[in-house]
């Protein structure tokens, strides 16, 4: 298939998990991608598993100097930018009265900072190059409501939300649709960690929440990242045109609204 041939995508976090996924599909869609990760091991591996239209591209999205850096070298590479996947993110949690300033301040230098300025940078190149492109955020079935243990994660997703109405109104006049996917719970070294630190508050045996999570599913079961690439190569597509500043839950039925 070739919904995205001649198109040029930026995924940070894509190095592994669901931004691998998503360059992976985006390529098989004729995309060429850019693997934009602070793991620089993991991203050139990455981009040598997908092939010549998979570059690596060294990017931290807490800091604004590596975000322009990004943007310039996949804009030079590829002559043009058209898709954005704001995919990078860091998961952390503790009960409120243990929550860190640090870990807080972290969270929110990547998840939020590192989305809304990776957002403006690429959409000054999109309207510099009168690129009407696409812009996908990752949110979280943990920005649709609070955690008892997650308080400060479930916040920046929520922020995500939020980010991506008031980004998807402002862009749209340039012809840029800003959306958003707010996966569940998607298997993988992510949720590895999520698993251990449930270990570690509620005394699960290693896997028990793992299992617990994916029995809740409506579906059945946990998501992968693979029942994810859908809903990002549709809201890549022109055939998303009219889809403006939303939120898609792609989570197995856990989340309506
Ligand atoms: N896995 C889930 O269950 C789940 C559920 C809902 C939402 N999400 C969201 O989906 C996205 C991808 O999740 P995942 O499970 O693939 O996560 P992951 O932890 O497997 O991958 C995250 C990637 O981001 C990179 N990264 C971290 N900090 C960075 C930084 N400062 N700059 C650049 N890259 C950085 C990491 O190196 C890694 O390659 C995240 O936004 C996550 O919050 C995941």
């Amino acid at each position: 298939m070739t919904r995205l041939a001649g198109k040029n995508a930026l995924i940070t976090g894509a190095a592994r998990g669901i931004g691998r996924a998503f360059a992976e599909a985006y390529a098989r869609e004729g995309a060429r991608v850019a693997i934009a990760d602070m793991d620089m091991d993991r991203a050139r591996l990455t981009a040598a598993d997908i092939g010549d239209s998979a570059l690596a591209v060294a990017m931290d999205v807490t800091d604004q100097d590596s975000i322009d850096a990004a943007v310039a070298q996949t804009a030079d590479a590829f002559g043009r930018i058209d898709i954005l996947v704001n995919n990078a993110a860091i998961f952390t949690a503790a009960p409120i009265v243990g929550i860190e300033r640090a870990d807080f301040e972290r969270a929110f230098a990547v998840n939020v900072a590192g989305t809304l300025f990776t957002l403006q940078a690429v959409a000054r190149h999109m309207i510099a190059h009168g690129v009407r492109g696409k812009i996908i955020n990752m949110a979280s079935q943990a920005g649709r409501r609070g955690e008892p243990l997650v308080a400060v994660y479930c916040a920046t997703k929520a922020a995500i939300i939020s980010l991506t109405q008031s980004a998807g109104l402002n862009l749209i006049g340039h012809g840029i649709n800003v959306n958003a996917i707010s996966p569940g719970v998607v298997d993988g070294e992510h949720w590895d960690g999520v698993d251990a630190f449930f270990a570690r508050y509620e005394g699960k045996a290693p896997g028990q929440k793992k299992t617990e999570v994916g029995q809740a599913v409506p579906y059945g079961r946990m998501g992968t990242a693979d029942d994810l690439t859908g809903m990002a190569i549709f809201l890549a597509t022109g055939e998303a045109d009219y889809v403006v500043a939303q939120t898609y839950n792609v989570d197995g039925g856990q989340w309506m609204s």
